[in-house]
């Protein structure tokens, strides 16, 4: 038995693969202890092998860098590993990249969720059938497909229409289409998962969060886009792996299930969050408050105002809430940023991206 895992080396994979192999919640799912999962990963810039180089003894894990667009690679691993499910997280994640260089995010968001969907196909089909039954191609969304929000707005169920607005949402959307059709169509047992912003460890530093702890601490301007006055709803990244574990366990074939953690936050209120937190856990030197340092700057073309999950569903059928409050979830991750300079360090100077040289020459 094992399980494929696209994109592991990235922000959410690197918590998911750590999570499935240190999981305590094994009622959820009492065949993973023993069974081996495999890191797929191409290691783009978002990459970083060395967020799972402490499972490098871990015999019930593989790390193979490749594409998933690259379809002999994945039908080699497919043949030789014979998963039962595949946890799709690979892709281009940034908005803000999408809007200056789209090419990377329909290379990979669209075509090679294609490629790895028609893999994952001609695979499954020659399943015995009890295989069949039981296999699952877990696809990783966001709630951006849904577009925007008005501030009255109530929060994106599942049955939302589509109005995706940044080359980033429109090539998830795009994905998610895909996934679904390859249900419907070829009989694929597909599950889609449409969650809302995360944060934690490992998640690099163009995102808003790391952004902002590691720009305060180095005495840098903290950025803020527009009026800062854009609503996300938060949800600290272990509670999206442990959503996703349980959609995997027991989420209905077909269906799709929206994760967030019913917390509604402005850019501005997170951000002066994080500076109270660094005033009481590093203090700087002049007594000022980290505050003094957020600088508002030209808005994101076409930004999206406000998106806001009603995780009610998965909730219901599935018995999953967020275990983390934003108070303890956003204090663990500012502690885990202190804590860990050299990862800042090496992510920040290349040197992470060292490893691929070292493996692969160029
Ligand atoms: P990330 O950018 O941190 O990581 C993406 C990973 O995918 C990287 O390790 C990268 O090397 C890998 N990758 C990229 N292209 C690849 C390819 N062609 N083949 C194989 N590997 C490839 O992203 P993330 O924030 O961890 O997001 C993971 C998934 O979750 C994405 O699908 C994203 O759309 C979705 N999501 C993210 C959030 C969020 O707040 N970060 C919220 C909801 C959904
Ligand atoms: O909603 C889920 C999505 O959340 C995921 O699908 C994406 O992969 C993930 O990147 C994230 O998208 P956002 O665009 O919401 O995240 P980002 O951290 O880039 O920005 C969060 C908010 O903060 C957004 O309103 C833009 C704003 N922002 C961001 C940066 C980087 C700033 O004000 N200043 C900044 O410097």
């Amino acid at each position: 038995m094992s399980i494929i895992v696209t994109g592991g080396a990235g922000f959410i994979g690197t918590t998911f693969v750590r999570d499935w192999l240190a999981s305590t919640d094994q009622a959820l799912d009492p065949v993973a202890r023993s069974e081996t999962l495999i890191t797929l990963d191409r290691l783009t810039y978002a990459g970083n092998r060395e967020n799972l180089d402490d499972l490098n003894n871990d015999p019930r894990h593989i790390f193979v860098r490749g594409d998933i667009g690259d379809t002999n690679a994945v039908e080699f691993l497919l043949s030789t590993h014979r998963p039962r499910a595949i946890i799709h997280f690979a892709a281009e994640s940034h908005v803000d990249r999408s809007i200056h260089g789209p090419a990377d995010f329909i290379e990979t968001n669209v075509t090679g969720t294609f490629r790895l969907l028609e893999a994952v196909r001609s695979y499954f089909s020659a399943l015995p059938i009890q295989a069949q039954q039981s296999f699952r191609f877990v696809h990783v969304s966001t709630d951006e497909v849904y577009g925007t929000l008005r501030v009255d707005d109530p929060a994106f169920t599942e049955t939302t229409p589509y109005a995706p607005n940044s080359p980033y949402s429109a090539s998830k959307a795009a994905s998610d289409h895909l996934v679904r059709a390859w249900h419907h169509t070829y009989g694929l047992p597909v599950l889609t998962t449409n969650c809302s912003n995360n944060y934690g460890p490992y998640q690099f530093p163009e995102k808003l969060i790391p952004l902002v702890i590691i720009n305060a601490i180095a005495g840098k301007k903290l950025p803020i886009y527009g009026d800062g006055l854009q609503v996300r709803d938060w949800l600290y990244v272990s509670d999206h792996c442990s959503a996703i574990r349980r959609v995997l366990a027991a989420g209905r074939v077909g269906e799709v299930y929206n994760i967030g953690g019913w917390n509604e936050q402005t850019n501005l209120a997170i951000v002066n969050i994080i500076c109270r937190l660094l005033d009481g856990l590093l203090p700087r030197a002049d007594g000022a408050s980290y505050a003094t340092q957020i600088n508002f700057v030209t808005d994101r073309p076409g930004h999206d105002r406000r998106y806001a999950i009603d995780a009610r569903k998965i909730e219901h059928e599935l018995g999953w809430r967020p275990a983390e409050t934003f108070a303890t979830g956003i204090q663990k991750t500012v502690e885990w940023y202190l804590a860990n300079p050299e990862w800042i360090a090496r992510v920040q100077s290349g040197a992470y991206r060292d490893w691929i040289a070292t493996q692969y020459g160029d």
